[in-house]
């Protein structure tokens, strides 16, 4: 008797709720307004490659063009004037050595960038990669020495550039050589040089990933020998994420990020329940090319499935997002609006 009653209470349950959010759904006004989460142009960082002279060279990758520093002003000010806010630079140096020495050159590429940017833009904040794998010429994230990579040296390297970028202007850097302690002793050299106002974007979360192949194409940061699975995390594990990104807001870190995004939504989710902290994904490189790959090949809107895909990376909890295809994305966004 008892059973039947509360399958009876369950399914009036399950009834009532299936009418009530067809009943949101039924037209685009109503989903808009009754919807959980939603994109923020405000809150989508555009990463940028600035290169070493030479003109603009398109990519065949989305969003992943090399800018020379003379051509900054007017690639940005349509972007800017979009509306899009946030950049995360990139350098392609000039020169490769094997201490990357070019990357904390007070004259190199991402410190001009970053000055131009600043003198000509106002209200626009400007995030750096702060890694050695594009300006040593053995393509790893750290100061190698007979064969592997030394940490203490790597992070006095970290260290450096981090400060260089902050004399620059930059308003957040962003370690990615995943080098344990890279947050701290990063955070301790800028506190002591005088920038304790330059925030730290951690890449807490970062995955070892085939998802990343366009992106050392366009940097050609892929490394000469051996790979990157010593010291970025291997996709089999959760748990380690939460661990990476406790050490890293202990350590300093004032956003954590986790990168893939689209492979790592359960690490997002994680993080978002877990931290105080902003949480950023990066929606990476190959993300973007199996997105415009499965538009070629099946004749759906490019952005719109960005859209899609940027939308369940917001679900799943990240508050900021970086992708490529941030220019279309927020033209999107503000028509939406209209
Ligand atoms: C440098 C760095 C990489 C990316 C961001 N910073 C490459 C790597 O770790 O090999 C990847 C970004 C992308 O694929 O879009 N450490
Ligand atoms: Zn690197």
């Amino acid at each position: 008797m008892r059973p039947s009653l509360t399958l009876k209470i369950l399914r009036e349950v399950f009834e009532t709720a299936a009418k009530i959010t067809s009943r949101l759904r039924k037209s685009r006004i109503l989903r808009d307004l009754s919807c959980e989460t939603e994109l923020n142009p405000k809150r989508i960082i555009m990463p940028i490659f600035i290169k070493e002279g030479g003109r603009r060279e398109q990519s065949r990758w989305p969003g992943m063009d090399w800018i020379p520093v003379g051509e900054l002003v007017s690639f940005l000010s349509p972007l800017v004037d979009l509306g899009i806010r946030s950049f995360l630079v990139f350098g392609i140096p000039g020169f490769k050595d094997h201490e990357g020495s070019s990357a904390y050159d007070q004259n190199g590429v991402v410190q001009r960038a970053v000055k131009e940017i600043r003198g000509s833009f106002q209200s626009i904040a400007i995030f750096t990669d702060v890694c050695l794998c594009q300006y040593a010429d053995h393509g790893h994230c750290g100061i190698v020495e007979q064969g592997s990579i030394s940490r203490k040296k790597t992070l006095e390297s970290l260290s450096r550039i981090a400060v260089s970028h902050a004399q620059a202007g930059a308003d957040v850097v962003s370690p990615s050589a995943m080098a344990d302690g890279q947050v701290s002793y990063i955070r301790q050299a800028l506190d002591d040089s005088g920038f304790d106002k330059v925030a730290i974007m951690s890449y807490s979360a970062k995955y070892s990933s085939l998802l990343y192949a366009p992106f050392r194409d366009v940097a050609s940061s892929a490394p000469s020998f051996g790979d990157r699975a010593a010291y970025q995390m291997d996709v089999r594990n959760r748990r380690e994420a939460i661990a990476e990104a406790l050490i890293d807001v202990h350590e300093g870190a004032d956003i954590v990020m986790v990168k893939p995004a689209l492979t790592n939504l359960d690490v997002i989710s994680d993080l978002r329940e877990r931290l105080l902290s902003p949480i950023a994904a990066y929606q990476v490189s190959g993300e973007c090319a199996m997105i415009r790959a499965y538009a070629e090949s099946t004749g759906v809107s490019e952005t719109a499935l960005a859209i899609e895909t940027l939308r369940s990376i917001g679900r799943a909890g990240a508050g900021i997002i970086i992708t490529y295809f941030a220019p279309q994305v927020i033209s999107f966004l503000r028509s939406e609006c209209l």
